[in-house]
């Protein structure tokens, strides 16, 4: 593996408990943006995840399962009522007293605005099928405690709730994005992840000898939630030449326009922006209410899963290439596109000051994203724009020395109030180095679908 500084960020990074490495911190800025930099993200593990199983060092990966999964029991109860044990924490620190070694986890408790971290135990889960791809290590799967987890993150995710859709509905903030930016309701990432979390809980469970009445309850909702994202979710130039032609208050079974979206809520800058070969899925779909932003971690997920048709996902490349220097700019890539100004920014961020137009999560530029999109593109034959963003991202981002993100309208400067040291901006480009270079690497991920895991690993079912 190349890349010696990425590597030794990482190897930096890592954090022990009682003698064994059990995840890797945020950021190694000796001067962080803010305290809790330095404990270990869920999300932020996973490419550190990536590079280790790559590397066959799996032991922190089975370490990290293992410790967050038993993070569980330590939500606070909150007044009135216990929380489920199927959520995960945010994030988790060691901390020592009595010359004793504990860890503490924030499940949103401590963080900033007490934002509930949606995406932890999907993350969590996706993980443990990736782990079990490169090692075979079933027995894992089979134990008590893991099936328990897998079970109450289900027993979680597929409760009943007020949204009648299948897609999930979320508080804003409660995934990357984990401040105000108008990303409450059903936002496209959350989806993505929901489904390539669906997707791979089945394929554990079915190889761990799971009841078939669990398996069909998971297909319904598997089949559900993919036609109504393919549905409701898509947009091209047919699809937007509907909308701006639909008929608003329609009641009735028969309706054509379900949502109620009226076509005077298609933003301005959506004239023009669209060809006839490039499309994507919008960020948000609710009751009159799309929001037509381009979420790229979203779109770039929902093709790593097999969410979006192959149609779709050449479509969606296109509108990469179509729109470059927009979405690449100068560091890839754009987190969002466009950001929200003036009072839009006012009202949906609560004028936060550090998502103003252009940085941080409203319209920056964040390294870490390379790892998905080369997956994506590689995925549906784009090599020639994986090795065009990768090749801008190395130029500037080790010298840089690895920046959070960066912003302005091209990403052309550091982030106000990133860190630099940031261990998913060197951990994402090694993954995404690895992903072109070594295709058996791929299969972490990608093809989530494909990968027929029964036939790979899975010994004679208990
Ligand atoms: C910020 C990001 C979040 C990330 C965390 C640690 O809060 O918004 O996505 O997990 O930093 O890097």
């Amino acid at each position: 593996m190349s890349l010696p500084n990425a590597v030794k960020l990482l190897n930096d990074s890592i954090i022990h408990y009682r003698g064994e490495p059990v995840g890797t911190s945020a950021a190694c800025d000796p001067n962080p943006v803010a305290a809790n930099y330095t404990e270990c993200f869920v999300r932020d593990f996973v490419p550190s995840a990536l590079v280790f199983l790559m590397r066959g060092e799996t032991a922190i990966v089975r370490n990290f399962l293992t410790t967050v999964m038993q993070l569980r029991g330590q939500q606070q109860v909150l007044e009135g009522h216990s929380r489920s044990r199927g959520l995960m924490p945010a994030s988790f620190k060691v901390v020592t007293g009595d010359g004793e070694e504990r860890l503490e986890a924030d499940f949103g408790d401590r963080a900033i605005g007490r934002v509930i971290p949606v995406d932890s135990a999907m993350w969590w889960m996706l993980l443990l099928r990736a782990y079990v791809v490169t090692t075979g290590d079933w027995g894992y799967v089979r134990t008590e405690e893991v099936q328990t987890c897998m079970r109450e993150i289900l027993d979680l995710y597929l409760r009943e709730s007020f949204g009648s859709a299948p897609t999930l509905l979320v508080p804003d903030g409660s995934f990357m994005i984990d401040r105000r930016m108008g990303v409450h309701g059903n936002p496209l990432e959350i989806q993505a992840l929901f489904y390539g979390m669906l997707l791979s809980a089945r394929q554990l469970l079915s190889c761990s000898g799971s009841e078939s009445a669990v398996l069909e309850n998971l297909d319904i909702r598997i089949h559900s939630l993919r036609r109504y994202v393919r549905r409701h979710y898509w947009v091209d130039r047919e699809r937007l030449n509907e909308i701006h032609r639909f008929k608003a208050e329609e009641s009735g079974v028969d309706a054509t326009n379900v949502l109620n979206v009226y076509p005077e809520s298609i933003p301005d800058w959506m004239d023009g922006w669209l060809d006839m070969h490039s499309g994507y899925l919008v960020g948000n779909q609710g009751p009159g209410r799309v929001d037509f932003r381009f979420f790229t971690q979203g779109n770039l997920l929902a093709i790593l899963f097999d969410m979006a048709t192959p149609e779709e996902t050449a479509a969606i490349m296109n509108l990469f290439e179509l729109h470059w220097d927009e979405l690449m700019g100068e560091m890839p890539l754009k987190i969002v596109y466009p950001a929200l100004a003036g009072k839009e920014w006012m009202m949906h961020t609560g004028s936060d000051p550090k998502n103003v137009a252009w940085s941080y999560h409203n319209g920056g530029n964040w390294p870490v994203l390379i790892w998905s999109f080369v997956g994506a593109a590689v995925r549906c034959g784009r090599t020639d724009l994986a090795e065009r963003a990768l090749a801008r991202l190395t130029e500037r981002v080790e010298a840089d020395q690895w920046p959070e993100y960066y912003d302005g309208k091209r990403g052309g400067l550091i982030g106000r109030r990133a860190n630099y040291f940031q261990v998913w901006s060197a951990t994402g480009l090694i993954v995404a180095r690895e992903i072109l270079e070594n295709p058996e690497s791929r299969t972490l991920f990608d093809r989530c679908t494909r990968v027929d895991l029964e036939a790979l690993y899975c010994p004679v079912v208990l």
